[in-house]
């Protein structure tokens, strides 16, 4: 059933994942489907094109006693439809989406028109556009909180909002110069967020030696997690390639790892012979 259909368990199904490709390709090559907690259940799938191989993995195990019709939070009525689901999925597995479109994906099965969400990485403002555009409604409800310690990034994420958004829908966005770690600062308590999302690293086209750092992001996290609501997620996307990128990746991976399977569920997506290519993390908070 759609209902029950949260992009989550459709990543954590490999059968299901994999039914249109079997039926679509004929070729010999080979991608292996795993669930890191079902060590039997691998498979191999036909493929025509790029030889790249991907592991949808869960880091936290869900409880034996959840089975795949537990209920969720996640609301459904706005979920896209299968063919946008197959589009950007298959898309990322045959090389020609990139990570970031797999978090929108996400994003969009999560949220919905009149939710506070919070970007903690503006940069350039590609995402806190891409969120302001799910949240804000037409009586301007809904919130989004954007932050970034570079000033630059902020007039950079300003001016992209002031192009991309009408006028009410622009003053649904508010933005900080400061660093996520500080997010309860400005984010009013009580506020009920349905998405923190984090595009980690540097400023693209800005100062390299301005990077998102394991200790700040951890704290990040931490008030990440009390600010979500059930229901919500953190989206992490994590990049391992420059100095200290795959420390802080592995900070997020075993902030993830420890959190309690009965509340959360967390999975990562990456590519397996592409090991600089950036991993997406999900914390979805039950
Ligand atoms: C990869 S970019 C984000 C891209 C952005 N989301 C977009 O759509 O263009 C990472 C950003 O994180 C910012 N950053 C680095 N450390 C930070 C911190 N401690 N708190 C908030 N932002 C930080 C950088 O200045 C940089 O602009």
């Amino acid at each position: 059933m759609v209902r029950e259909m949260t992009i989550f368990r459709y990543l954590l199904h490999p059968l299901l994942l994999a039914k249109p490709l079997i039926s679509s390709t004929s070729s010999p090559f080979c991608t292996v489907f795993s669930l890191q907690n079902s060590p039997h259940f691998s498979f191999p799938i036909n493929r025509r094109r790029q030889q790249y191989s991907h592991a949808f993995s869960v880091e936290s195990r869900r409880l034996a006693s959840s089975d795949s019709s537990s209920s969720t939070n996640v609301p459904t009525d706005s979920f896209p439809k299968f063919s946008e689901l197959d589009d950007v999925l298959k898309g990322y597995m045959f090389g020609q989406k990139k990570a970031t479109e797999v978090a929108h994906l996400v994003w969009k099965l999560v949220v919905q028109k009149g939710d506070t969400v919070v970007d903690a990485t503006c940069g350039n403002g590609n995402d806190t556009v891409a969120l302001a555009k799910l949240v804000v409604d037409d009586f301007a409800k809904g919130c989004v909180y954007g932050m970034d310690v570079q000033e630059d990034a902020i007039q950079n994420t300003s001016s992209l909002l002031n192009l991309s958004l009408d006028p009410n829908q622009r003053k649904c966005v508010k933005l900080y110069s400061i660093c996520h770690s500080r997010m309860v600062d400005v984010i009013p308590e009580n506020s009920s967020v349905r998405l923190v999302a984090f595009n980690l690293g540097y400023l693209p086209g800005g100062d390299k030696g301005i990077i998102t750092n394991s200790a700040t992001t951890l704290l990040a996290l931490k008030a990440a997690k009390e600010l979500l609501l059930p229901g919500g997620v953190i989206s992490v996307v994590a990049y391992v390639g420059h100095p200290g990128g795959r420390e802080e990746y592995e900070t997020v991976q075993a902030f993830a790892s420890e959190l309690p399977a009965e509340r959360w569920v967390c999975s990562q997506i990456q590519m397996l012979n592409k090991p600089l290519a950036p991993v997406l993390v999900f914390l979805f908070k039950r």
